[in-house]
């Protein structure tokens, strides 16, 4: 079995990018097992750390790294993906010629309250795991919109084109990490 880090773009405990990170854990195939990872606790990402990393930067960096491939579930923040999560790529990117992201099998999953899905960070953020050399899964891409319906107050998924999405796209991901294993 393939363990896989999830990385939330939210921080915020009612998030729907949390609720689709957790739904995503629950309908896994076997094959993989899903742990979502807190980004929320690092510090904003200072060159100068290169010389001496904060503690949090140390575990962190130890702690993807002990994964076999990354989903990245993000909201949109303005058309583009939330700071948080761009600035934990850019600490496990670092020190020049540590990233550890590199060469293992990526998913990007993006959310939206709105119909769109949050396409452009859904494509921000691609555009940042291309050159952290990610191998991202192309298709099915996953875009789940209008969030506000697709979940119930517990955080089950009740809108069954999302679930389908969510679904396809698991089991996508999982014949990926296969295939790049
Ligand atoms: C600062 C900010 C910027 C936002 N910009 C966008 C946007 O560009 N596109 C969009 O579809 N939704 C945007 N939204 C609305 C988010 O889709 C909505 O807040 C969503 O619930 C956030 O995801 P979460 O539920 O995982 O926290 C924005 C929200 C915030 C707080």
């Amino acid at each position: 079995m393939k363990k896989i880090a999830i990385l939330v773009g939210s921080l915020r405990k009612q998030s729907y990018s949390l609720m689709t990170a957790n739904a995503l854990k629950a309908m896994a195939p076997s094959s993989i097992a899903l742990d979502i990872v807190d980004i929320g606790h690092l510090p904003l990402y200072n060159q100068d750390f290169d010389a001496a990393s904060p503690d949090s930067y140390d575990a962190f960096r130890k702690q993807i790294a002990s994964y076999d491939g990354y989903i990245f579930v993000t909201p949109e923040h303005n058309r583009s993906f939330p700071a948080a999560l761009k600035n934990a790529l850019d600490v496990g990117s670092r020190p020049w010629g540590q990233n550890i992201w590199s060469g293992k099998p990526g998913g990007v999953v993006s959310t939206s309250i709105g119909g769109l899905g949050g396409f452009g960070a859904n494509h921000h953020l691609r555009q940042v795991l291309a050159f952290l050399n990610v191998q991202v899964l192309q298709q099915p891409e996953a875009y789940i919109g209008n969030t506000m319906a697709v979940f119930d107050s517990d955080g089950n998924v009740v809108d069954e084109g999302a679930k389908g999405s969510l679904s396809r796209f698991i089991e996508a991901y999982a014949a990926w990490v296969d295939k790049l294993s």
